[in-house]
């Protein structure tokens, strides 16, 4: 089953920016197929890919124009057949990326649905009766695109205009608009049929499950989720039936209602609410030597998150960052970044290592907007391998790369950190092979707060398995901290980082905190430590 998830951990990668084999100037497939060595040697064994479909990038991909096709510029079926033996028979995993409640408005699909004749097509998207009307104000409803169709109607959009909303009708349909479907009428139950060919195609391809788009929002008027949680369960249930391995992840971002829907797990630290933008990309985020951050409100919100998560039976996921968020290293120093990591792999649940973020990979400024990245554009350049052309990504002219790379990719790239033992990228392999060697760590391990409180630090909680128990206490700050811990008789330091790490006077400090029971200490500064306790 989908057990291998209890010892995931993830490498997100933008395809556009990975590696290009060809010297296009764009990532392909072939070009990861090539790094998977490097990807498993972070200590990584699963791969979540962005969308690798044909499009015309209006939204990087997410704008699928066939569901069937792998988009030319990346290789082909034949090529996405071959990366998933490539994972496979390195015993990872690969999820793809699914888009279920959109497409590009250049799908077949949108063009036989645009036609003033009734076709198969005609009641895949969501259409007014005529072009006039107005709809606002339906729950997951976000845009209404008028004209320029031969059909007299408006269309439903999802995201920016050329996304036209699939189908999968009404759960509270308005009965003075009649054009609003219900949700078991021909055409939602036409796309949702077609949505499960185009799982099927994948799943039977090769790859190992789904990361689903937005996939709270696909029936609309559905205010309290429960006509979109049927929905999901049917998918599952297929699933069960014909591919009962397939993992799904979804965008939704409550997980009470993802995890009851079938999915495996939900994003939701993605997002603003859950106030996980307070630990790395605020000006003063906690993980900084500033030391004025607070995590009460992030840890207020994460414990009902993850008790909820592990009430489903799922984990939480918890991502360096992501296609859309400001890449963590525009905050924080190469310092900085290793405790940053050392809270990521501490924490319970599946990790996501963004690919660029494991050697502190900088967000370029000042970008004109890339496929409808806008200011996530910066955080879409193409990785930095080597200390060659183009950092080794691509042997492409500068110019005709995707993105323009940062400036700084001479000495933050892959070569130059793996000659350099205190480099982040080799913090980042400790760190994730120290989570593998310690049951405490797992991901389905036991998390429990010790001290956290607003605005102070350090901040300290246990993780515990069957096995093992480990107490975790992080001092991003710049001034020691105190930390009243009633230590128990046998305890092991096993692992330090920053400024404890090489400071032999800091680390006398963080013993006589611990020496006596009952002890008050100081704890060191920049530093965080894993102490097992015996
Ligand atoms: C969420 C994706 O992560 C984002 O990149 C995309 O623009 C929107 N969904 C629309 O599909």
């Amino acid at each position: 089953m989908s057990r291998w998830l209890d010892d995931a951990l993830f490498y997100e990668i933008y395809p556009q920016s990975f590696c290009d084999s060809n010297g296009d100037g764009i990532g392909d497939i072939n070009g990861i197929i090539s790094k998977l060595d490097y990807i498993h040697s972070l200590g990584c064994n699963a791969i979540w890919m962005n969308p690798c479909y044909d499009s015309p990038f209006v939204d990087a991909g997410y704008d699928v124009r066939d569901y069937y096709k792998v988009a030319p510029r990346y290789g082909t079926n034949d090529d996405i057949r071959r990366l998933c033996e490539e994972i496979h028979s390195r015993s990872m995993h690969i999820l793809l990326d699914l888009v279920p409640g959109h497409t590009s408005d250049q799908c077949s699909w949108f063009r036989e649905s645009q036609k003033h004749d009734r076709n198969e097509y005609t009641d895949r998207y969501i259409w007014t009766d005529t072009v006039w009307e107005d709809v606002g104000g339906i729950v997951n409803v976000m845009g209404l695109t008028r004209g320029g169709t031969e059909r007299n109607g408006a269309y439903l959009t999802n995201f920016f205009n050329a996304q036209p909303a699939l189908n999968y009708g009404f759960a509270d349909p308005d009965p003075d608009r009649p054009w609003q479907q219900g949700i078991n009428e021909p055409g939602p139950r036409g796309t949702v049929e077609a949505m499960k060919d185009v799982m099927r195609f994948w799943l039977s391809l090769g790859c190992d499950g789904f990361r689903v788009d937005m996939a709270g929002s696909l029936i609309k008027a559905d205010p309290d989720q429960s006509a979109n949680i049927r929905l999901w369960q049917e998918f599952r249930a297929f699933l069960d039936a014909e591919y009962p391995d397939a993992v799904m992840v979804s965008e939704w971002a409550q997980p009470d209602k993802s995890l009851l829907a079938g999915f495996h797990m939900d994003f939701l630290l993605h997002f603003g609410p859950s106030h996980y933008m307070d630990l790395f990309r605020t000006e003063t985020p906690y993980f900084s030597r500033e030391g004025k951050g607070s995590l009460k409100q992030f840890f207020d919100l994460y414990m009902d998150n993850m008790n909820k998560t592990r009430a489903g039976g799922g984990m939480m996921c918890i991502p360096s960052g992501n296609h859309d968020m400001v890449r963590i290293s525009r905050f924080l120093d190469p310092e900085e970044l290793k405790l940053a990591f050392a809270f990521i792999l501490s924490m319970p649940g599946v990790p996501f290592i963004y690919y660029g973020d494991e050697i502190g990979m900088k967000y370029v400024e000042d970008l004109v907007s890339v496929e409808g990245g806008y200011e996530r554009t910066g955080s879409r350049s193409p990785m930095a391998f080597d200390c060659g052309k183009n950092a080794g990504f691509s042997a492409a002219d500068p110019g005709d790369l995707y993105i323009r790379q940062d400036d700084s990719r001479s000495t933050v790239n892959v070569e130059y950190e793996e000659r350099d033992e205190r480099s982040v990228l080799n913090e980042v392999r400790r760190l994730t092979a120290f989570r593998k060697a310690h049951p405490a760590l797992h991901n389905r391990s036991d998390f429990e707060m010790v001290y956290c409180e607003d605005h102070k630090y350090p901040l300290a909680f246990i993780r515990k398995s069957d096995e093992e128990s480990m107490l975790v206490i992080f001092n991003p700050s710049s001034e020691d901290a105190s930390l009243d811990f009633d230590l128990p008789e046998k305890y092991d330091i096993v692992y330090r980082a920053g400024r404890i790490r090489d400071d032999s006077v800091l680390d006398e400090s963080c013993f006589s905190m611990s020496d006596k029971k009952d002890a008050s200490g100081m704890f060191p500064a920049e530093s965080a430590i894993f102490i097992r306790i015996i």
